[in-house]
């Protein structure tokens, strides 16, 4: 990942940590309206959910520019994901709700470069976690 694109994730991910709280019951409160069929797949404590969530949002971050420890972990995360049920469409829902949900809590300085650099981390992280699912079922 260009240094760029590292520097405008890792610092508006230093403005969101201190709000993660608002900001997490912010994307999920969306992303159950927007996709009601989701919320069964979550059986359990969203609280805990969320912090989960956040821990790993942190490891991606403070790794953006040396992933290669970090597949391993979010190719464990994406099998076992697939055992709760996500399917691979269900990481679209997911990307428009939590950068709609980043918008919200930074404002204007949420800019189409922020947008874009989250986007291009989005699509990484859940194309490693596909990929860990796929190679699961082998
Ligand atoms: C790429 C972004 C995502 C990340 C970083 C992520 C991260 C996590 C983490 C760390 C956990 C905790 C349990 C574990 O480690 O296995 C978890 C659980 C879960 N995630 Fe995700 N997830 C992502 C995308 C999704 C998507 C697209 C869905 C689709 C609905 C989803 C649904 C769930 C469910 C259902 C659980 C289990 C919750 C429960 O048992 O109540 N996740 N996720």
């Amino acid at each position: 990942m260009n240094p760029q694109t590292a520097a405008l994730v890792r610092d508006s991910w230093a403005e969101i940590v201190p709000m993660r709280k608002q900001v997490c019951t912010g994307f999920y409160d969306r992303l159950f309206q927007r996709h009601p069929e989701l919320r069964p797949l979550f059986k359990g404590d969203i609280d805990r959910q969320t912090g989960l969530f956040v821990t790993m949002l942190n490891t991606v971050v403070s790794s953006l520019e040396n992933r290669d420890p970090v597949i391993p972990l979010i190719k464990a995360v994406g099998a076992r994901h697939a055992g709760y049920g996500v399917e691979n469409a269900d990481y679209e829902k997911f990307a428009g709700v939590l950068l709609d949900s980043f918008a919200a809590a930074l404002g204007e300085r949420f800019t189409p470069d922020v947008r874009a650099a989250w986007l291009e981390v989005y699509r990484q992280l859940a194309d490693t976690m596909r990929q860990g699912a796929a190679e699961a079922l082998h």
